[in-house]
């Protein structure tokens, strides 16, 4: 949630510009409002907006001259969507300049602080309704004590609770602070030049060269060089670099209307790469999962279905019994883990607040981190035991699908790898994902695209989809459904075929379109029993199966991919509710109300 910017070079740029440009490469991270402060020789220059920054001419950034910016991308969380509210805040005479992303949770006490020491209202000190604006006043009423700029910030980051990352900026001084606690910031080194920002693709045009500061680590950037310490006892950090290898083309749209579509269509090449993993990687983290008396797979939203599908693999394939946990509702379950656990982390960003909660407390009860990310570099991977990545390249577009289907892929791999005779079973893993990926390529192609516009047109003006699903196919189901509901906005909810005759099918209606998921395995009978049951009742089936079946009124065929067919039903799905998005005119690659990453509970 929230992307931040910094810039801070030997040379006058055009800063406001280059600041606006990185935004929009951080946008999908935050898009209700945003805003650019920039030091310029004539002081200080500020541009706030509400709404999304690709919406403004970037002409109107041009001209600003300057060696240090900053800027910010918002998702809403404490206060209202409104210029007053966006980012940079400020102190009260303005000298300090604050962007933030996360949460200060304990922002009221530090309100009440300055009030008691400051002898003053709420209405003389905070012109917004935001958390951040206690940072700007803290380092200011530390400065007023007698603190060095750096000395006042690092007062204020010790009084901070909760996640975040900061960068500051003051009139007169030639050089930015930063500081992150749990949300992601990442340092990009050019010549005589240094870049802050959430997320690599906002310097990619400038600098390959990153460095990721730690957990309540703080860092004073200036264009001579980075210095980087403790928050806690000042003790110096040495900067680890290391090198980008992907390109920006990977973050671009490469000629497709939406990120969505691209990373869609990207699929039989993000998932090559996801199942080149190391055997030896794997078979340590099965290794560790074998050991352990209790697993639990952990995940949030797209990601959670993944970690359930983990958890059936695990226990079809490698005959392992695990339990798979939505980030948010575990809590009752921390009082089991111990030593003797393994927590399974299962995310895109490997910055989700729900699921690094869930991590801090198993890592103090000496429990193993497992985690299966695509972002190097972030919270998760810096607190696991053993990792393993998908490899996917960035993904953009706020919708999950090529960073789901590549946690599938691993997810098969880890079970196989966990079987009795791992290494073997391994083989035979990757041989079928080899074949899966195989037949993915041959079938997912702008046909299959055009195919399922078509029954997105028939669907388009639909208020409920219901979405069913058995066994393996249960979990692709409830993704199913989560796909269509954040992009299209229409009404959608997955279930087991199974349940459907304890409550759901009493919402069958004459026309009511159910999209049925029939694999060709031992659950294939029991779900043509349930799409009959559907289509007596007036249900419009639309089939997702590799055979034809007289009960489908549309029939979308996929690859019979054996136990990967998890793999090839999800695909359609994202076609299809990103057709629904376009055609219901939303914007399939920052839909409303969401973030890509949800670093706050
Ligand atoms: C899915 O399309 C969503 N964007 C969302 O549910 C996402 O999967 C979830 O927020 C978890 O994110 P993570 O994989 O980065 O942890």
């Amino acid at each position: 949630m929230c992307g931040i910017f910094g810039y801070v070079g030997v040379r006058e740029r055009d800063v406001a510009l280059m600041t606006y440009r990185a935004l929009r490469d951080l946008e999908y991270r935050g898009y209700d409002s945003w805003g650019i402060a920039a030091m310029t020789p004539d002081g200080v220059f500020v541009r706030k907006s509400v709404g999304k920054i690709s919406d403004t001419n970037e002409q109107e950034l041009k001209g600003i001259s300057g060696k240090l910016a900053i800027g910010h991308s918002r998702w809403a969380t404490h206060g209202g969507v409104s210029e007053v509210n966006s980012h940079p805040h400020f102190n009260r005479d303005r000298t300090i300049a604050v962007i933030h992303n996360g949460i200060v949770e304990n922002h009221n006490e530090l309100r009440a602080f300055l009030y008691a020491k400051l002898g003053l209202v709420h209405a003389d000190l905070f012109v917004s309704e935001t958390d951040t604006e206690v940072i700007p006043h803290l380092i200011d009423y530390f400065l007023r004590l007698g603190n060095t700029f750096e000395s006042a910030f690092v007062e204020t980051g010790k009084m901070l609770e909760g996640r975040y990352a900061v960068v500051v900026m003051k009139r007169g001084e030639p050089y930015l602070l930063a500081m992150r606690d749990g949300s992601p910031l990442v340092v990009g080194e050019g010549e005589d030049q240094y870049y802050l920002a959430s997320d690599v693709p906002a310097f990619l045009d400038h600098t390959r060269t990153v460095c990721y500061p730690g957990d309540r680590e703080y860092l004073k950037v200036s264009a001579e060089g980075i210095m980087m310490r403790s928050l806690d006892d000042g003790a110096k950090v040495e900067p680890k670099w290391s090198e980008i290898l992907w390109d920006k083309a990977s973050a671009t749209k490469e000629g497709h209307p939406h990120y969505m579509l691209k990373e869609i269509l990207e699929q039989p090449l993000s998932l090559d790469k996801a199942i080149r993993q190391e055997d030896g990687k794997l078979l340590e983290a099965a290794a560790l999962m074998k050991e352990a008396e209790h697993c639990f797979f952990i995940g949030c939203g797209t990601a959670a279905k993944m970690a359930k599908l983990g958890e059936l693999y695990a226990a079809s394939v490698g005959g392992r019994q695990t339990t798979a946990f939505v980030g948010s509702e575990f809590k009752p379950y921390e009082q089991f883990l111990d030593r003797k656990s393994v927590l399974f982390a299962v995310s895109q960003s490997g910055e989700t607040a729900d699921v690094l909660e869930a991590l801090s407390v198993g890592k103090k009860r000496g429990a193993k981190i497992v985690s299966l990310l695509n972002v190097v570099g972030s919270s998760m991977d810096r607190m696991s035991d053993k990792k393993l990545f998908i490899n996917t390249g960035p993904e953009i577009a706020v919708a999950s699908t090529k960073a789901a289907t590549a946690q599938a892929a691993v997810l098969i791999l880890l079970a196989h790898a966990l079987a009795k005779d791992g290494k073997a079973k391994l083989a035979e893993g990757k041989h079928l994902l080899r074949r899966a990926v195989k037949e993915i390529k041959a079938w997912l192609t702008p046909d299959l695209s055009y195919e399922i516009r078509r029954v997105a047109e028939r669907l388009k003006d639909t208020n409920d989809l219901y979405i069913i699903g058995r066994g393996l196919n249960a979990p692709i189901a409830h993704e199913a459904a989560i796909k269509i509901q954040e992009v299209s906005y229409i009404h959608a909810e997955g279930f087991p075929g199974g349940e459907l005759k304890h409550g759901p099918i009493a919402l069958i209606q004459k026309g009511t379109p159910v999209i049925a998921l029939i694999a060709n395995d031992e659950t294939r009978r029991d779900m043509e029993s349930n799409t009959m049951e559907l289509k007596s009742r007036g249900a419009y089936i639309i089939g997702i199966a590799p055979t034809h079946s007289p009960l489908f009124d549309e029939w979308i065929p996929v690859p019979d991919l054996g136990i990967a067919s998890t793999i090839a039903n999800l695909i359609p799905i994202q076609l299809l509710a990103y057709h629904l998005a376009v055609l219901r005119g939303n914007d399939p690659d920052k839909p409303r109300n969401l973030a890509k990453s949800v670093t706050v509970k």
